[in-house]
């Protein structure tokens, strides 16, 4: 047997009883002799003492040890005793009454000295990846990884008690359009040809509802192949659920349930249901974003109405051309400084702004305001903002105008930095600010392509009210989806939407989207094919249960709560994929190499 306990589980209660612990050498320290070591294992630490008296073979090879040696420790449970009428007890760590009296020890592997420190946090993100089997023994991650555990455990329980059924969908699938670039699997046995890993699996899942499971998840891995980011893996994890005779409202309550029993499993709190509903352009409007961060309040505030005739030609002008013009008030952020001010404007300017107005409200009156604009306003139109704008002394006010989504999207980002140059979400990791996001359009259209896209996917319902819509292309913009999202904390926790099931909307949908028939029944005969077969009516959702583990774990990145992730290269550092591969293996593919053919002859 190679433990008797683990290294947090020995408390007073166990004083007097023989044990034998495995695990790290934590820390070592000499006190004149005696020998402390603090053998660690998943659930804790235990300290052991190393005295000659006890096992002088013992006592010096423990002299030998190292961090991160793998030993056993066999011993004597015993109090932690007083030393000159101070007690020894270590209320720091859980085993921190009792200690180890060893009387035995084997070493079963020894460590070299590792690449970086574990109890300290590393801020070379690159050397943490490198040696990742080394940066999961740190407590936090070690932590992370289990809470993943425990949420996996909770949401298969939730769908489990609520008829759901685990069903596994192929990896090496088809191309399928959820909008990301597709990762391609060149087939041997078939010359020429390639599968697709999936995006997600949502035309598998809707097949799994005309096959009549009715209730189905999966705990799924999804591909795509795009531009990487805190929260944005090439390979993620989806909870993905699809059912049949639902309407929306089955859809929250079954994922405010899922939901609520994750963040109870996870982190012990009760979470308020049902949430909240916010209509797609009122988030857009207020918060500038279709996942808005209400834990702060800086909204957006429309001001057209007042420069419909202004003396400041660039608003009036964007108004004539149909936009609007709309800022925030940054309250007490007037002293701003000359950095900060650039880095915003660099920011609205990726956000498509022609630039930043701004005033600096240095004081009451309106000639203390500090602004490159404010001398082409006039007293009433200074009144009217100061008035809706409710600006003080210490005020920052930042201006967009342009077309709407252009100045929803420039002062929503905005927003958003202000709150991080400011600290205004500091302290406020306990708020949990869920809602649902709901009424998406559900078609967007693409000036560069000058084509229509599906704001979800192309499988997405049309809202019965504006079914009829589709009959009048002036129109498709305000046609709104049967789609909704679930927001955490300004993140995108998921998204779905009730489907077509209709193989004639469904083909009307295509061609909405600029499908033809010919390619209709090339990619999609599938689908068509079976909505003929008597498809039920079907909704359902995809949860990204990295984003769900990173918010409930306090982490910044998903990099943080998946055990082997990517760099935002797509690279994994530590066994350095992907790589490249010999010609042979290309060869047997078909395929041939245009980077480098020279190197390879
Ligand atoms: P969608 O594309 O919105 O919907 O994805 C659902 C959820 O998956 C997560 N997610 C990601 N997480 C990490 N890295 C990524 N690259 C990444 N991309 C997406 C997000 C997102 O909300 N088939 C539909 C769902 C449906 O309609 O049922 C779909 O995939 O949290
Ligand atoms: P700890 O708080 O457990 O890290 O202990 C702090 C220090 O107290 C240790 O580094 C030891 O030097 C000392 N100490 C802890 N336990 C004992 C003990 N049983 N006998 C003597 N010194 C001890």
């Amino acid at each position: 047997m190679y433990r008797t306990h683990h290294c947090n589980e020995l408390r007073k209660s166990h004083a007097g009883e023989n044990v034998t612990l495995t695990g790290w050498v934590n820390t070592v320290r000499d006190q004149g002799g005696v020998i402390f070591i603090d053998i660690r294992d998943r659930e804790g630490v235990t300290q052991c003492v190393f005295r000659s008296e006890e096992n002088a073979e013992a006592a010096k090879i423990s002299h030998t040890l190292r961090n991160e040696d793998v030993i056993q420790v066999m011993g004597r449970v015993d109090d932690r005793p007083e030393i000159e009428g101070q007690s020894t007890v270590n209320e720091k760590i859980d085993t921190g009454e009792i200690e180890i009296v060893a009387t035995d020890l084997k070493i079963l592997n020894k460590a070299e000295v590792l690449p970086f420190q574990l109890d300290k946090e590393l801020s070379n993100e690159d050397l943490r990846m490198k040696h990742r089997y080394l940066d999961l023994r740190r407590p936090r991650m070690n932590q992370n990884i289990r809470t993943r555990h425990t949420i996996t455990k909770a949401i298969r329980d939730a769908l489990d008690k609520n008829g759901y059924i685990e069903v596994e969908t192929p990896i090496l699938s088809k191309s399928t359009p959820e909008g990301a670039r597709d990762f391609l699997v060149p087939s041997r046995l078939n010359p020429g040809k390639c599968y697709a890993l999936p995006q997600a699996p949502q035309q598998y899942k809707q097949l799994l509802m005309v096959a009549g499971m009715e209730k189905y998840f999966q705990i799924a891995r999804c591909f795509r192949d795009e531009d990487l980011r805190a929260d944005r893996q090439p390979e993620f994890t989806q909870v993905d659920i699809e059912a049949s005779f639902v309407t929306s409202e089955d859809m929250f309550s079954l994922i405010e349930e899922i939901l609520a029993d994750t963040f109870k499993a996870a982190r012990g709190v009760e979470v308020k249901t049902p949430f909240e509903r916010i209509d797609y352009w009122e988030a857009m409007d207020r918060y500038g974003s279709d996942k808005p961060e209400r834990r702060f309040g800086c909204e957006i505030v429309d001001l057209s109405e007042h420069f419909k005739n202004s003396g400041f030609g660039v608003f009036k002008r964007a108004i004539e051309g149909g936009g609007v013009v709309r800022a925030i008030n940054a309250k007490g952020f007037a002293k701003v400084s000359t950095g900060q001010i650039k880095r915003l404007e660099e920011i609205a300017k990726e956000a498509g702004a022609g630039g930043l107005a701004y005033i600096q409200v240095r004081g009451k009156e309106h000639d203390t305001w500090r602004s490159p604009i404010v001398k082409f306003f006039n007293d009433d139109e200074l009144t009217a903002i100061e008035k809706d704008l409710d600006i003080e002394e210490g005020d920052l006010i930042l201006f967009g105008c342009d077309k709407r989504t252009t100045v929803c999207d420039v002062l929503g980002r905005l927003r958003l930095e202000c709150a991080h140059m400011n600290g205004w979400l500091e302290g406020k990791e306990d708020e949990l600010d869920f809602h649902w996001v709901i009424d998406f359009p559900l078609l967007d259209y693409d000036e560069e392509e000058q084509k229509w896209n599906a704001v979800h996917h192309p499988f997405t319902r049309p809202k019965a009210e504006d079914e009829h819509l589709l009959e009048d292309e002036s129109k498709w913009s305000e046609i709104r989806a049967e789609a909704y999202d679930v927001i955490l904390n300004g993140n995108e926790l998921g998204g779905g939407s009730i489907r077509i099931h209709e193989s004639d909307l469904q083909a009307k949908m295509f061609r909405v989207l600029g499908i033809n028939d010919e390619e209709q029944a090339e990619n999609f005969g599938h689908i068509l094919g079976a909505f003929q077969y008597g498809a039920p009516p079907h909704g359902g959702i995809a949860l990204g249960l990295d984003r769900v583990v990173m918010l409930a774990c306090k982490e910044d990145s998903i990099r943080e709560v998946i055990a082997f992730p990517k760099n935002n290269k797509g690279n994994d550092l530590m066994s350095h994929s992907p790589a490249e591969v010999d010609f042979k293996q290309l060869r047997e593919l078909y395929l041939k190499s245009t980077v480098d053919d020279k190197k390879k002859s």
